[in-house]
């Protein structure tokens, strides 16, 4: 079973390739079950136990060997269909926040793309780590489920200027925090709502890369940081260490009393019909994450 994110689409038509020595088949993360263990293998994992994994590639398969420092337990609570939507998005939302923003209790966090499937992650952790979530969004019911799953405020930047209702919201403060998959149409707006020694976040270029005016001016003005990140090309020990920290401080909440944590699931497709999947991401109509079943006969039994 494994997850469908939109650098999907980058990889499909070739234009994300896979870092050196990486599978091509694309896919970046998977859950299901261990089949066996290679020799030298030193955790204890167990064949048949459950688990999920963040992968460089190779996720569009029945059967992917994945470094054993990159696995994680499935949350007891979860099935393997929610637990396919784990490992890529949490691990990016919790990398951006803890690892590179170092979100503090009581900031205010701007997330762009509110609905996305890292977005649904990020407002959760945001609160999670006594933070304040704030998101933008392109509909209203993107905008709901976002409030629903924490966030203080909402904006449609497809209706108004989302700088001012950052403005508003923070009482001219600003956000202390801004996740940003968006890039160049929002710079303006981001700088303009970014707090005084803020940390503006690029993750992602989905609104375009170029950027025509007054940027460095007007970061300078605010002594604001800009940050940047990918985790696909990072290192084995990058990744085994972030999987180290998110198995410790959040995987224990998505089980925990409250199931304080929920990956949110758009919608599920079997393996055939995965082309059908992709177009329903293109035309951005879901929200969280659209999770493919490689294994059918086994999804009535996860
Ligand atoms: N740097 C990293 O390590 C890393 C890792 C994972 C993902 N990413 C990036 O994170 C982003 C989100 O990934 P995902 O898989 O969570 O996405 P997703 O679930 O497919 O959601 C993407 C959403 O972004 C919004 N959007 C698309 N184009 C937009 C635009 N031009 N302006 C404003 N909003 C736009 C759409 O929602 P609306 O209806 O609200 O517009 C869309 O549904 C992608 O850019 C991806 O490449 C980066």
């Amino acid at each position: 079973m494994f997850q469908l994110p939109l650098e999907i689409f980058l990889m499909r038509r070739g234009l994300y390739p896979p870092p050196p020595g990486e599978s091509d088949i694309i896919g970046l993360e998977v859950a299901g079950t261990v089949d066996s263990l290679g020799p030298g293998v030193k955790t204890n994992w167990k064949p048949d136990e459950r688990v999920m994994a963040l992968l460089s590639g190779g996720g569009y398969a029945e059967y992917v060997a994945v470094p054993e420092e990159l696995l994680m337990p499935v949350p007891s609570n979860l099935t393997l269909c929610q637990a396919a939507a784990v490992p890529e998005a949490w691990l990016t939302a919790f990398q951006l926040l803890d690892f590179i923003a170092q979100v503090k209790e009581g900031e205010v966090v701007l997330v762009h793309a509110g609905g996305s499937g890292v977005g649904t992650a990020a407002v959760q952790l945001v609160r999670l780590f006594g933070a304040v979530p704030v998101v933008t969004a392109g509909s209203p019911e993107k905008l709901k489920m976002a409030e629903k799953l924490g966030a203080a405020a909402g904006f449609n930047y497809k209706e108004g200027s989302f700088a001012k209702g950052v403005h508003d919201f923070t009482g001219g403060k600003g956000a202390n925090v801004i996740l940003d998959c968006i890039g160049g149409c929002n710079w303006e707006q981001n700088v303009s709502c970014l707090a005084v020694d803020g940390r503006w976040v690029l993750y992602g270029t989905m609104g375009g890369r170029s950027v025509d005016g007054d940027l460095l001016g007007k970061l300078l003005s605010k002594r604001g940081h800009l940050l940047s990140s990918l985790l696909r090309s990072r290192s084995l020990q990058y990744k085994a260490n972030l999987v180290k920290a998110f198995s410790r401080r959040v995987l224990p909440h998505f089980s925990d009393q409250s199931a304080s944590l929920k990956p949110v699931i758009d919608s599920t497709f079997s393996l055939e019909d995965i082309a059908e999947a992709h177009r329903h991401m293109e035309a951005n109509r879901n929200m969280g994450k659209i999770v493919v079943n490689v294994i059918p006969q086994k999804q009535e039994t996860q």
